[in-house]
């Protein structure tokens, strides 16, 4: 098996050159023509930003810092204001959760005494080695099988297809304890179940089964940590399930983050909540009140930031809390916002798709040029929603998919938050001169083919949840944003690790 260097991996790499000569260009051209009093950054740190606000303002969406004339774009962002009820809310409810996120599991280790239905001899001891777990090598030796035949070392893992696959999901909803009610599709009474069934089969090369042992392994005295939104939750806790399946974490949470520890191979996983990755607020700043969200879009989330050093992966999970009623904030001013912006204030200079890009850029520049973070930052690409015929709360819907599609049904909104974010990342991967390693795992186009994996109406144990379409063929309440689980996100942690084993087993740079 032939590897190539691991900085290879990095999708991105591809389009960044021919990109980036086009933005210094056109930046270079505007920069020689337009008034540089939009905004007077001087400090070296923000000075990227500024070239990234006017390259992408005059580049990817023409007029998009005027409030009022980015309609492309705004047109299809789902409506998160504050009005809807909470009970049919579904994005409120789940993409907004509480600060201290109460309900989920693992904060609090006293009060989430999680019992194990797999591992009864758990506390029965392990010196610390793979031998003492019940492993069984069936899966170990079909990949190694796997891995003559295919190239698994260089081959892009995000073209390809869905396939049906005999052997279904890794773990179910009874084998796993701990899957949020809303994610527990099946519990939540969904009548089908070929949704679990699906491989992401890549075009050049196979994505393998995942093994938990050899994750483990992989991840031996090391912490993968996910940090970010729900969706983050949703990867970390389809990772948790089939991880279980080997062995029963010790729960080592805290206040500041959810951890899980398992002792065979001393490896933790952690996750921290964050909603944007960059600093809030809702104290009052110029004329932005009380109460409405300031996201600091050149501060990065001191949340996990601190933590970061102890982390040998880092995952990060943004963008949907984007499109959350808020204000955004540079350097200190008011620059835009989302669902909010004073008619007395002039034109907006960022709205809410800008404000993602620059987030990014903030959050993972930060990241790479931290001496103490010698790990692996992945971000994982903007979580592509389902919700067809309208939002979220204006008729959308995914209900009665039962099967992949084979072609993206292209929603503005998400292809517009991709390239933001892209743009972001590539921004500090050509800043970034620590020792961290980037990579960008690029899922958006491979789940935009899975309309059928969300929880639409099942998002609850509701026994008189609406599941149908009323009578004007208005579609039920649902979630069309998470993933079932079991269920594709699950290829989340397959891609996951495969981009771990490559960074790791190729070694260091
Ligand atoms: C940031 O704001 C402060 C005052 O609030 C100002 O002195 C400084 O020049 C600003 N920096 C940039 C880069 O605009
Ligand atoms: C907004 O979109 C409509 C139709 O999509 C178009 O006619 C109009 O010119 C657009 N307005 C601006 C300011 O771009
Ligand atoms: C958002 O939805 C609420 C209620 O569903 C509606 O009252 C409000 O006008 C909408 N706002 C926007 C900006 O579409
Ligand atoms: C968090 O949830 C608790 C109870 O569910 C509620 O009382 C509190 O107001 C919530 N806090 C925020 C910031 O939403
Ligand atoms: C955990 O929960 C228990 C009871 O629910 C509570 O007494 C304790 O203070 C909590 N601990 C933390 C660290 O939140
Ligand atoms: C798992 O799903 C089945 C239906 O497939 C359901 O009967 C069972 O109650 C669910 N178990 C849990 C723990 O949700």
């Amino acid at each position: 098996m032939t590897m190539d260097s691991p900085r290879n991996q990095n999708s991105a790499v591809g389009v960044r050159r021919t990109v980036t000569s086009i933005l210094i260009s056109v930046a270079s051209l505007v920069l020689s023509l337009v008034v540089v009093s939009l905004f007077a950054f001087s400090s070296p740190s923000t000075s990227s930003q500024f070239g990234y606000l006017i390259s992408a303002d005059k580049l990817i969406v023409p007029r998009v810092v005027s409030g009022k004339s980015n309609n492309d774009t705004q047109k299809e962002i789902p409506n998160l204001s504050n009005e809807g009820t909470p009970s049919e809310n579904v994005i409120q409810e789940v993409v907004i959760p509480n600060q201290t996120d109460k309900n989920e599991p693992g904060l609090n280790e006293s009060s989430n005494e999680i019992k194990d239905p797999l591992t009864k001899n758990e506390e029965s001891g392990s010196d610390g080695t793979l031998n003492e777990s019940p492993l069984d090598s069936k899966e170990a030796s079909r990949e190694g099988e796997l891995s003559e035949k295919y190239d698994l070392g260089t081959c892009d893992l995000y073209h390809g297809k869905w396939v049906y696959d005999e052997m279904g999901p890794l773990y179910t909803n009874n084998s796993c304890p701990v899957i949020t009610q809303m994610q527990n599709c099946q519990g939540n009474g969904r009548p089908d179940k070929g949704y679990e069934n699906w491989r992401w089969q890549p075009n050049k090369c196979q994505l393998p089964r995942l093994d938990p042992r050899r994750f483990l392994e992989l991840m031996r005295g090391k912490t993968l940590a996910f940090v970010g939104d729900s969706v983050a939750r949703n990867q970390m806790e389809s990772l948790l399930c089939i991880l279980w399946q080997v062995e029963a974490p010790k729960n080592r949470g805290n206040k500041r983050m959810q951890k899980w520890f398992f002792r065979s191979t001393s490896t933790s996983i952690v996750r921290i909540w964050s909603s944007w990755l960059v600093h809030h607020t809702p104290d009052p700043i110029g004329p932005a009140p009380q109460g409405i969200d300031k996201v600091f879009l050149d501060v990065p989330d001191e949340t996990f930031m601190e933590f970061i050093p102890a982390f040998s992966v880092l995952v990060l999970s943004s963008g949907h809390w984007f499109a959350k009623k808020s204000a955004y904030v540079i350097n200190g001013t008011v620059v835009g916002g989302q669902l909010w912006w004073p008619k007395d204030s002039g034109e907006m200079r960022v709205n809410n798709v800008e404000a993602f890009g620059i987030s990014v850029e903030t959050v993972l520049t930060s990241i790479a040029n931290d001496p103490k973070f010698t790990g692996l930052a992945i971000v994982r690409s903007y979580s592509p929603d389902h919700y067809e015929g309208g939002a979220w709360n204006t008729g959308g819907s995914c209900t009665g998919k039962v099967e992949p599609v084979t072609e993206v049904v292209r929603s503005g909104f998400t292809d517009t938050m991709y390239s933001k974010q892209i743009g972001g990342f590539k921004k500090a991967a050509e800043e970034a001169n620590g020792k961290a390693r980037l990579k960008f795992m690029d899922i958006t186009e491979p789940f935009g083919l899975r309309p059928d994996g969300h929880p639409g109406p099942y998002r609850s144990l509701d026994p008189n949840k609406k599941t149908k379409r009323g009578p004007n063929g208005e579609p039920p309440p649902q979630d069309c944003l998470h993933w079932c689980m079991p269920g594709p996100i699950d290829t989340w942690n397959e891609m996951l690790f495969e981009e771990i084993r490559r960074e790791f087993e190729t070694g260091k740079g």
